[in-house]
């Protein structure tokens, strides 16, 4: 069989490029269904993009790698996009948009688009084999197996990332990068929870405050959650993607309030108060509990002088701790590296080095923030190649 352009993938990125390139494109996938992630995201009303969404808000090698394709199609031609299909949204927080109803909306809209550009999709497909004759590729397919070798002038790589290998995450960009000479920044988990040895925080789980995160130089004012193995949360899972093993990270439990002067002022008023039950009106009562007992204060407020409260209070603004890890693969949302950018073109995701050869979305070296980022690098890169087949 031959076709023009072969794509690899049917997640966001995939669908997007093949509902918007022209004909004789094939979509394989190895998964029963495509977009899968799209489906669960989000609890199930994926937030699809944010308001606030500009080259700020991604990292990667290159920081200005992201800025053409995303300058190129923007959240806002992406919301017409679905807004002209239909499909209603709303902002939760922070800019973020979801959709009103269930995220199946959104992939069936990519089928849709997908088939009416003529795309064909073919799913529990697996590629064998790979090689490129200096024109075309020649991909060795299996479909429930069937083998076939599809001839392709272009090929699209948009596997994604390796989070969730149970949702059908695997390293295949990461092959084909290396079969054709493109380099690789070591992919790792991202927005991901924190873990912490010996159930530190056990007795915690559950809790939930605002609080100021920072690591690696990046700070999020967003809410921490406290689980059986250590610290989630979206404050956390921001920071995660700016973490390096074995360094710490820094908690303001009380942001935007002082809290030195807070419990001075109750001192005057409340003395006979006890310094756990005092904080406890500043964070939460199985906290400040848990804080109480492992700073070990005693006493009441009356017994604190300054030459305490005010070290006890630097500790609670800039709680430092360092984390044994993260959840890994298993739990997190993105990856962070990838494909390297230097190695393709940002206008239309092309390989600089081989002709036809394409990558996009997550498989990427450039990852968003949480928050509906990462779908709209999968959408704008997806635009910059579709528009360059
Ligand atoms: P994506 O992973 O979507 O698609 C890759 C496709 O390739 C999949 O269909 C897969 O089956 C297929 N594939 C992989 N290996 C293959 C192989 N060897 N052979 C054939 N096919 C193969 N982002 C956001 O902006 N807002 C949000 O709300 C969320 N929420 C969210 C929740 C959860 C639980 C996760 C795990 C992730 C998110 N994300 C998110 C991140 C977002 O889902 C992600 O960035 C995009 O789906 C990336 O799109 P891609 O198309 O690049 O990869």
């Amino acid at each position: 069989m031959q076709v023009e352009t072969l794509i690899l993938g049917a997640g966001a990125a995939g669908m997007m490029c093949a509902a918007h390139a022209g004909p004789g494109t094939l979509v394989i996938d190895h998964a029963r269904a495509p977009g899968e992630k799209i489906r669960i995201s989000g609890g199930g009303r994926c937030n699809f993009t944010n308001l606030d969404c500009g080259p700020a808000q991604f990292h990667g090698t290159n920081p200005h790698f992201a800025k053409s394709a995303l300058a190129r199609y923007t959240h806002w031609e992406f919301i017409s996009l679905i807004s002209e299909h239909g499909l209603a949204w709303h902002e939760k927080t922070l800019g973020q948009l979801f959709l009103d109803d269930k995220a199946t909306g959104l992939v069936d809209l990519l089928r849709g688009l997908m088939a009416r550009a003529g795309a064909e999709l073919r799913l529990e497909t697996a590629l064998v084999d790979l090689c490129h004759d200096g024109t075309h590729f020649h991909a060795t397919l299996e479909t429930q197996g069937r083998r076939e070798i599809v001839t392709a002038r272009r090929l699209v790589v948009a596997t994604g990332g390796k989070s969730i290998p149970k949702m059908g995450a695997s390293g295949l960009a990461y092959d084909i990068a290396r079969q054709f000479g493109h380099a690789l920044v070591p992919p790792r988990p991202a927005l991901v929870p924190f873990t912490f040895p010996d159930g530190r925080f056990a007795s915690l789980a559950g809790v939930s405050l605002p609080v100021r995160a920072d690591a690696g130089g990046h700070g999020f004012d967003e809410a921490m959650l406290f689980t059986h193995r250590g610290l989630s949360g979206p404050a956390i899972l921001q920071i995660s993607s700016f973490w390096a093993e074995g360094q710490p990270i820094t908690i303001d439990l009380a942001p935007g309030a002082d809290l030195f002067n807070l419990l001075r002022t109750e001192r005057q008023t409340a003395g006979r108060k006890q310094i756990g039950t005092a904080l406890a009106a500043h964070l939460p009562a199985r906290l400040a509990q848990y804080l109480a007992d492992t700073l070990h204060l005693n006493g009441n407020l009356a017994d604190q002088p300054d030459s305490r409260l005010r070290p006890l209070c630097e500790t609670l603004h800039h709680w430092r701790l360092t984390p044994s890890g993260t959840e890994g693969w298993r739990t997190a949302e993105v990856t962070a590296g990838g494909v390297a950018t230097d190695g393709i073109s940002p206008q239309s995701m092309m390989s600089k080095t081989v002709p036809g050869l394409y990558f996009i979305g997550e498989c990427v070296d450039v990852t968003g923030w949480l928050g509906g980022y990462n779908f709209q690098w999968a959408w704008s890169s997806a635009m910059a190649a579709a528009r360059a087949l």
